[in-house]
Order: C-alpha cells, then structure tokens, then sequence
C-alpha cells in the first residue's frame, strides 16, 4: 500500500487548526488533536447534563458523498451535523451521481462547494479525497479513501483511548489484525506517534504486516503473529477487520480471514483495564461472548465519535460568506 502525499494550505488562524482539509492524520499536529478533544469532551460533558441540540453550525449545510458502504461514519458525521443546527445533503450511493458519467472528482468538488460548507467524502480509491479536495472551495473531511486513511475514525479512538487510559502516552498498545490494508490502523499509528513513550505490538498474519513507510514512525514497535505472547502486557488492543474488498485474490482472503478469533478464553491472561477496540464493522475477529468482558470498549467508541465529529465540523466548516467562494 502506497502512502498518498498531498499540499494542504494551512490555515492563517492561530487560534484555529492549522488545516483547512483534514485528508491524512498527518495533516494533524498535536495542538490541533487536543483543541478537537478537548472540545469534543466539552459536547459530551453537556450532552451527559442533557443537552441534545447545539447552535454552533446553524446555518451550515454538511455534505456527505459516499462511493463505498458506511454505517458508522456517514451516520455519526449527519447526527453531528443535526445536533450542531446544521443540516445535512447526502450522497449516499456515489453511483448514482454525476461521477458516473465520467465527471472528474475535481468537478464534482467545485459544484459541490456551492451547495454545502463542508464536505466528508469516502471512496474506495486511495488518494481519492485529496483529489477531491484540489477542486473543492470548502472544507474537504477525508472519511475513508481505499486502504490509505481514515483520519477522523483515529480521532474518536484517541478519544476513547484518553478516557479509558487516562493518557495517550507511556502505554503499550496492540494492534491486531489486516495491518495492511486496514485504513484505520495506518491513521491510529500515524497520530498515536505524535505522543511520547508509547509501546507498539503489531499482531498480524505475516502477509498482512503494517507497510514500511507507516511503521517507519514508530519508535518501538514489535511484529507478532502470536498474540498470546503478549496479551498480558497491553493497555489497549485495537482490532481490525481483514479487509476483504481490498483482496484482489479471494482464495488468499479465505485463508487468512479467520487467522485471529478473540474469545474470552484467548483474553484470559488480558489486563482487567485493557481497553479492546475495534472500528467496527465485526465480522468474525471478536466473538459476541466478548461484548460483556470489562475490557470491550468498541460500542462505546462508535457512540462517541459524534463528539469527536462535532467538534471537528465545529472547528472546520467553511466561515465566510457563500458568495465569497463562489
Ligand atoms: C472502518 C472503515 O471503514 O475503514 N469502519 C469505520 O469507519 N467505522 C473499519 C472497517 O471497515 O473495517
């Protein structure tokens, strides 16, 4: 898997995030992933007090362009948009529009930007948002392009990793699972690397290792394909889906699909406060027996990715006039 490089102005505002689209977790410098979190423990402070709608995007229109399946990211990201008093147009099969026809996403982006004030694309092709976002005249929200990244997912999961941990540094985390393709994984490890002192375990099939360029970052790492060996010594266990759509070779699928089943007796030896994680979809790599076990934190991390969401679209929606951009 090829890492997409791509420019991104950075943004004149000191006081707000030094991007203007959010296309690779490395467009995020550590002052920018503590002003989302910090805001995003605020919407979930008020939310747990009651509150249930905010004002800070009244008047915004969110755009949501989706070429590939979702049930998390699409939703979390409209809910967000709701909550905050914007609204929401939304694109729910990229195969029914214009692309279709043979319209570039470039195009697709400067007509969009009349319509909406932030956009969150997701697309099976890696380098496909920051395409999208050369054209676009608003703000352009990376929700998945192919096997390359998925940056705001890794945001709601620093953001359980804070809660659940208490820190983001001086841990020991595993991450288990299709390291080579799991577009989530490569984000994680991306902005886990902005702290310091954390320990890494890549668990993995041997053909289904992390890429060189993402494991580059990472100061301490370990390969395993044996996650018992290490098991007792995790704070957190972040497992992935193998990711069956990017297998050209479904026979290789079949084989290594089922490589790592967790159940509470392969958890046995798991610290109590381990926190388990997973982006979800599940497919088979956590048994459902595994849901009442102290340590599953997954439904708890989809739930609050809102949080995480709104803040983002808080702090990246398009400001000025829509005429200005026009
Ligand atoms: C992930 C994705 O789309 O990359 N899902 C999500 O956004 N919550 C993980 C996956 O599909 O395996």
């Amino acid at each position: 898997m090829r890492r997409v490089k791509h420019k991104n102005k950075k943004s004149a505002d000191k006081k707000g995030l030094s991007f203007r689209h959010l296309i690779d977790a490395k467009d995020l410098n550590r002052d920018d992933v503590e002003k989302i979190l910090s805001l995003a423990a605020r919407y979930h402070f008020e939310a747990e007090d009651g509150e249930r709608r905010w004002k800070d995007a009244k008047g915004h229109i969110l755009a949501t362009l989706f070429f590939e399946p979702s049930t998390r990211t699409r939703f979390s990201f409209e809910s967000a948009m709701l909550r905050l008093g914007g609204e929401v147009i939304s694109l729910e099969q990229g195969s029914s529009s214009s692309t279709r026809k043979g319209e570039t996403l470039s195009d697709t982006a400067r007509v969009v930007s009349a319509y909406a004030d932030i956009v969150v694309i997701r697309h099976p092709e890696a380098g496909s948002a920051a395409k999208f976002a050369k054209g676009a005249l608003v703000p352009v929200i990376n929700g998945g392009d192919g096997a390359n990244q998925h940056p705001t997912q890794s945001l709601a999961d620093l953001y359980t990793i804070r809660l659940a941990q208490g820190r983001l540094e001086n841990l020991t985390i595993g991450v288990l699972g299709d390291l080579k393709n799991s577009r989530t994984a490569h984000s994680l490890l991306t902005l886990l690397s902005l702290y310091p002192k954390n320990k890494y375990v890549l668990i993995s099939h041997p053909s289904l290792q992390l890429p060189r360029e993402d494991k580059a970052g990472l100061a301490a790492a370990v390969e395993t394909a044996d996650l018992q060996s290490v098991i007792d010594k995790l704070d957190v266990l972040y497992v992935t889906r193998v990711q069956e759509e990017r297998f050209a070779d479904k026979a290789e699928y079949a084989r290594v699909k089922n490589s790592f089943i967790l159940t509470p007796e392969s958890l046995k030896k798991a610290k109590k406060n381990m926190t388990l994680m997973h982006a979800l979809p599940r497919v088979n790599e956590i048994h459902p027996d595994v849901d009442k076990l102290p340590q599953a934190a997954y439904f708890e991390q989809a739930g609050r990715a809102v949080f995480v969401r709104m803040a983002l679209l808080t702090l990246m929606k398009r400001d000025a006039p829509l005429v200005a951009a026009l």
